[in-house]
């Protein structure tokens, strides 16, 4: 198949005008598929109310179909169609953080979008983007648009045109080229079918931010083996680099330099490059220990890039203090590293 592509950059401010925009509609009203840039990733979308189009994204990205999607809206009034109720406490949070990188987890009213989006549950992901180029689509769109992050399953998503590209071309109809995404983390997910509500997967709108909006809304959780996770998608390996990664805590003296790190990559704040030895590769992740905001969008693309360059057969990260803000990274970097961390003075 061939993908069309819409380099819609320099129309960032009046997407309308761009010439070929009604062939980027019409492709997704006809069931196609259609990767479009967003805040947090790009997201690879379809008519959330065709059975087919959406069978085809699990196809194209070989996702298991009991993992549901997120269906995307520009305006509110769209989910009275999909969604049974909602809260006034979800409604205060959707007014404090929407348009933006939060998805809540709603009870679904069923009949209006095809169940594969839900997987079979009673209930609906939903999030409004705030990038101008993915609302501006949605909004000449005007349909409901599920959309999973445009990677590959199992594999880092993409945070720019090149990512998608490289793992969706020939596979979908066309990808909407709109810059590398503000954010990088996938949105978090709020579930809000039951009180306190759950963070079913971290992401920059943290449970502070939520709790500052509505105090004590968000309830801790822990999970076991055994349990079921309220996400399905996060049972599912995720995020894996082929180069094998390992997070490194607590690095509080220079590492000797030696010839064994001549096919290592560190990938550190800037602020610790002394502590790091000179044979090995650097790659900056931010400024310091507390610029979590820009490890977030650099760390999808480092994983490709790492994955990409082959001088490189293995890589350490830095691991950030636990807290609030860097919830969201180290459970994208754990998964990304299986869960291997070491400490720094093991080295
Ligand atoms: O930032 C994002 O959320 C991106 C962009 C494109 O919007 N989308 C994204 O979608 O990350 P995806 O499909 O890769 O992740 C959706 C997550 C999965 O873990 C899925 O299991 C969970 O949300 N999810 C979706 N609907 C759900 C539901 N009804 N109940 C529980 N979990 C749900
Ligand atoms: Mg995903």
């Amino acid at each position: 198949m061939e993908t069309h592509i819409w380099d819609v950059r320099a129309f960032k401010d009046n997407l309308h005008q761009y010439p070929y925009i009604n062939d980027i509609k019409d492709t997704v009203i006809k069931g196609g598929l259609v990767a479009i840039p967003t805040e947090t990733v790009y997201g690879l979308g379809a008519n959330a109310k065709d059975e087919v189009a959406v069978k085809k994204i699990y196809e194209a990205k070989g996702r298991p179909s009991d993992n549901p999607l997120i269906v995307h809206v520009h305006h509110r009034k769209q989910l009275d169609k999909f969604v049974e109720h909602i809260d006034e406490r979800v409604s205060k949070l959707m007014e404090a953080y929407w348009p933006g990188p939060i998805s809540f987890i709603l009870p679904l009213k069923s009949g209006y979008l095809c169940e594969t989006v839900t997987g079979g549950l009673n209930s609906i992901a939903v999030r409004m983007p705030s990038h101008k180029i993915g609302r501006a689509l949605l909004q000449v769109i005007d349909e409901p648009i599920a959309a999973p992050s445009a990677n590959l399953s199992g594999r880092p998503s993409p945070t720019t045109f090149d990512h998608v590209f490289h793992d969706l071309n020939h596979k979908i109809d066309g990808i909407v080229n709109g810059d590398q995404s503000e954010e990088g983390l996938e949105s978090t997910v709020l579930d809000c079918t039951q009180f306190p509500f759950r963070i079913a997967r971290p992401g920059s709108v943290t449970k502070e931010m939520i709790e500052k909006v509505l105090p004590e809304s968000v309830q801790d959780i822990h999970f076991t083996e055994n349990e079921k996770p309220i996400a399905p998608g996060m049972k599912y390996k995720h995020y894996s680099p082929d180069t094998p990664l390992t997070i490194i805590e607590n690095l509080n003296h220079k590492i000797d330099n030696n010839e064994k790190w001549k096919d290592t990559a560190f990938i550190f704040p800037e602020s610790m490059k002394s502590l790091l030895p000179e044979s090995a590769q650097f790659i900056s992740l931010c400024k310091n220990a507390q610029d979590i905001k820009t490890a977030n969008h650099n760390l999808y693309s480092i994983l490709h890039s790492i994955d990409r360059s082959s001088d490189i057969q293995r890589a350490f990260i830095f691991g950030f203090e636990k807290k609030d803000q860097s919830e969201a990274i180290m459970n994208r970097m754990l998964k990304a590293a299986g869960n291997e961390i070491i400490k720094g003075d093991t080295l």
